[in-house]
């Protein structure tokens, strides 16, 4: 398969360059700006985008790549702080006095061929404050701004290209076809789909795991569901799926995932631990959110580890823990400077410290909608695939302060009531995540003609693009109305109904 690189100088929008290249039906992988000239021949890619960056190419201590690369021949496209560099290596920049933030119109001189098809003037978007100012003979200055003398550049002969501003954020209307040019620039084949990614996944299965077996823990959450199902799909019954029932599942969550596993897409091997006792036991009088998500994260591993022995004592052959990774996990998870991994400590089933299992993770190299795709490819219930994030320590982290069994059964009513009527009228699809959350405190109300002291339900219904930055749901005042009627009427304990309308930063998404 024909691939694209592109090499992150630590911008925001790096996954954008990428996933826009996908898009296009090219396969694109993201890399560091230290990997060496031996290793991108190794990968022969079609083409190198060198992505924008937060510094200035004059700072101390600005992240270089291997000089190397301008010689190998391959076709260069350097964007915001990649135009830079090119710029330093064969011309002259200047410190812009004004840094220059946002949409700007750009003057086209020359379509060249990575503007091909682009108009006179063409609205982008841009974040700099360096410029480059001139250029020697063989660079063809395609565009520029009332600000910026060279907003854009190409070299044939060097296949050197080069634009100011972000190609790959919708705010540049002809983002798409100017990545577009420089694909056909690339001469690279487009053969990236659900499809061929199925294909590949399948074919890596099948060598890794050879004739051994796997087990997975399941959650029922898109990503490990859309990994197992593609492990079954290769090995089929030489798949052990754990389901661990910490006992804070949503209403329903566990007879939902067991039908969709063992009747839609007929897997054999289920195991379904219910260690809620010992969870509940454990995180009795417990009401601290981080010492919560420990007690959760330990207790979880040590179930799980547990009951792999009990079935690996059974089936010898297994020799695969199976993963539900996917690229953004593996990519986030190695810069230190991921906010919400300070903020909260996320439990998600890592490998467990005693296991002598080797890792398989068929999703690694997905994006969230190509999992999606994927797992609708493979005949996932859409019920399943469109499921909105659920966190790994469940209800725990929405029910703030001590959790019993009977706030868990309050929370659990509450939420299925206004899930289902978020699917109802259409707005599920519509938010990326939607809750109840339970307050640890009690309002006074009245019912009948008696006075009450009852519970307090908090609704929390967020769109995100990747859930680093959320808005609140504007969810319609009739919807509100019916979802609040509903609970304070169905839900025995609850008084009171507010709906969140915090943005995150600063708020999370979770309570806790
Ligand atoms: P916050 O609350 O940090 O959540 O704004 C961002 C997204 O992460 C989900 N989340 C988790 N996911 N394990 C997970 O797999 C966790 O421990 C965890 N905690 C939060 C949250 O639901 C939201 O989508």
């Amino acid at each position: 398969m024909s691939q694209i690189i592109v090499i992150n100088f630590g911008s925001q929008v790096a996954h954008l360059i990428n996933r826009r290249i996908r898009e296009s039906g090219v396969y694109s992988e993201l890399v560091g700006y230290d990997i060496s000239v031996k290793k991108i021949a190794k990968i022969n890619p079609k083409g190198i985008i060198l992505s924008g960056g937060p510094s200035s190419v004059y700072e101390k201590h600005a992240p270089q790549v291997d000089k190397k690369i301008f010689s190998l021949g391959i076709p260069i496209l350097g964007i915001c702080y990649g135009f830079q560099l090119i710029g330093k290596k064969y011309g002259k920049l200047k410190p812009g006095k004004l840094k220059e933030y946002g949409k700007k119109l750009i003057e086209v001189k020359h379509q060249g061929s990575l503007f091909k098809k682009l108009n006179k003037k063409e609205q982008v978007w841009m974040s700099h404050g360096d410029l480059v100012t001139k250029l020697p003979a063989g660079f063809k200055i395609l565009a520029k701004t009332n600000t910026c003398p060279i907003a854009a550049f190409e070299n044939k002969g060097k296949r050197l290209y080069g634009i100011q501003f972000h190609a790959e954020v919708v705010h540049t209307k002809k983002g798409k076809r100017i990545l577009k040019n420089f694909l056909d620039i690339c001469k690279v084949k487009k053969d990236w789909s659900a499809k061929s990614a199925i294909n590949n996944s399948i074919n890596e299965i099948k060598f890794q795991v050879g004739n051994n077996s796997v087990i997975m823990g399941i959650s029922g959450g898109v990503d490990s569901t859309v990994a197992a199902a593609l492990i079954h799909r290769t090995i089929k019954d030489r798949l052990y799926c754990v389901f661990v029932d910490h006992g804070m599942l949503r209403k329903n969550e566990k007879e939902d995932v067991m039908k969709t596993l063992k009747k839609n897409l007929r897997f054999k091997h289920i195991y379904s631990v219910d260690a809620s006792s010992m969870f509940l036991k454990r995180l009795s009088k417990v009401s601290d959110p981080e010492e919560k998500r420990k007690i959760i994260g330990h207790t979880f591993i040590e179930v799980f580890e547990k009951k792999v022995k009990e079935i690996e004592k059974k089936h010898p052959n297994i020799k695969f823990l199976g993963q539900g990774t996917i690229y953004p996990d593996r990519i986030e998870s190695a810069q230190p400077t991921k906010q919400a991994s300070k903020i909260k400590s996320h439990h998600n089933v890592t490998l467990p410290k005693g296991m002598k299992l080797k890792v398989v993770e068929p999703l690694k190299d997905m994006y969230k909608d190509e999992v999606r795709e994927l797992g609708r490819k493979i005949g996932i219930p859409t019920s399943m695939i469109e499921r909105h994030p659920f966190p790994g320590p469940g209800l725990a982290v929405r029910i703030i302060g001590n959790i019993t069994p009977g706030r868990i059964k309050i929370l659990q009513e509450a939420d299925a009531i206004f899930i289902e009527e978020l699917k109802n009228s259409g707005y599920y699809k519509k938010t990326w995540q939607a809750f109840a959350a339970l307050f640890p405190i009690r309002a006074v109300g009245v019912k009948g003609d008696a006075r009450t002291y009852e519970h307090i339900i908090s609704l929390r219904a967020v769109t995100s693009i990747d859930a680093m930055t959320a808005d609140w749901a504007k969810l319609p005042d009739s919807l509100l109305e019916k979802i609040s009627s509903r609970i304070l009427n169905e839900v025995a304990g609850v008084g009171r109904v507010v709906y969140d309308v915090s943005q995150k930063p600063p708020a999370t998404i979770e309570y806790e």
